[in-house]
């Protein structure tokens, strides 16, 4: 079976590289995305579909079944946010091998994203610049929409200040954040509060100082809590920032932190805002990975996130302490059997190292 697996994927990436990518990477990125949301939300909403994909993508071992925090999650792999702001593919992405899937971010506000190219492909670097600045459909517009809809695996929601300088004030920030947390509270596997948009109208996200930070908090903690929650961090932060804004997490039942969000560290003398991500934010996105293991160690769940191309880096991120990895970048440049490639080669890498699961991999390279 698993032979039959492998060769499914060679011949479906083979696919991917020599046919789809030349005619996807001919065409300019937001397009190509928008029409992929479309096929996606279309090969979602029926039956024949779906299992048809699933029979293309679908991989399955129960070394990577897991509980995280009273959730079932069928492989570590999830999407990462900003790839269905929507939520358009909830249904096709289990069907694709996803493990689970973030959506958003979402914002209170419908917010059109920044003017003018917003998204960029730099081969060279295998990374993408992204200066969406928080495009959302705003919060009502999502609710209505995922209420509706039957989830198969855990969708975490991500949620983000509508970008303008209004939200800049401190309390006009919390109370934005705020009505996207009470809007969406009963819907989602679990929320990740994301602090850490290297995009918006702000220069350094006013969410990422512990005073603030703590602020907002408090206020989504006063309201009753239905399912965990995640912080999003940048990979840019300082030592001594990172560690005031892990204390002041540690003060409030945050259940763990999804490391990381796009660097804003241009390595490509690529011209432009934005952040970079994929194998521009690998390593960033690691040091910081195992500085917050190291730092909460056993208390938080990690969500490793930036740079997955291959099943070795996303083992290096389960080995720094990631239970659960999040990508985005790789499957835009390698095709969506990758997941499958990332999943049956993680099985290969817990064997070969004599481990059970998953779960018992975490942090084992982090010392
Ligand atoms: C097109 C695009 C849009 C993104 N939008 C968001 C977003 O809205 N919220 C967020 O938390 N992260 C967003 N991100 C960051 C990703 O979730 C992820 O942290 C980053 O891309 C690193 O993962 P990767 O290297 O696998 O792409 C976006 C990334 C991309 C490529």
């Amino acid at each position: 079976m698993n032979s039959l697996i492998t060769i499914r994927n060679k011949i479906l990436g083979a696919a991917y590289r020599n046919v789809l990518k030349p005619v996807f990477f001919a065409q300019d990125p937001e397009k190509v995305h928008d029409k992929m949301t479309q096929v996606g939300s279309f090969l979602g909403g029926n039956l024949l579909t779906r299992e048809l994909t699933s029979l293309a993508f679908n991989y399955w071992h129960p070394k990577l079944e897991q509980n995280i925090l009273g959730i079932d999650f069928k492989n570590p792999v999830g999407l990462a946010a900003g790839f269905d702001k929507e939520a358009k593919l909830v249904s096709i992405l289990p069907k694709v091998g996803f493990g689970f899937e973030e959506v958003g971010s979402i914002t209170k506000e419908r917010y059109e994203g920044n003017s003018g190219k917003r998204l960029y492909r730099l081969p060279e670097q295998k990374a993408l610049r992204v200066n969406y600045g928080l495009k959302s459909s705003g919060a009502d517009s999502v609710y209505n929409h995922l209420k509706s809809i039957k989830t198969e695996f855990p969708v975490g929601i991500s949620i983000a200040k509508t970008n303008n300088p209004k939200t800049s004030v401190v309390e006009n920030g919390v109370e934005d954040y705020l009505y996207t947390y009470k809007k969406l509270n009963d819907l989602g596997s679990y929320v990740t509060i994301n602090i850490s948009c290297p995009n918006t109208c702000e220069d350094f996200p006013i969410f990422a100082r512990a005073e603030n930070l703590e602020v907002l908090l408090k206020a989504i903690f006063s309201v009753p809590k239905t399912k965990p929650v995640f912080v999003k961090l940048s990979p840019d932060l300082a030592n001594e920032n990172l560690d005031s804004i892990l204390n002041v997490c540690l003060k409030y039942p945050v259940d763990g932190f999804v490391c990381s969000n796009l660097t804003k560290a241009n390595k490509s003398g690529h011209e432009g805002k934005g952040g970079f991500s994929g194998k521009a934010v690998f390593e960033e996105s690691n040091r910081l990975l195992a500085y917050v293991y190291q730092y909460t160690i056993g208390k938080k769940i990690l969500i490793g996130c930036g740079g997955i191309f291959t099943p070795e880096d996303a083992y290096k991120k389960i080995l720094l302490g990631a239970s659960l990895l999040q990508l985005v970048t790789g499957m835009v440049y390698q095709g969506p059997q990758v997941i499958s490639e990332i999943n049956s080669g993680v099985v290969e890498l817990l064997k070969r190292d004599g481990f059970k699961n998953i779960s018992e991999a975490v942090g084992k390279g982090n010392i």
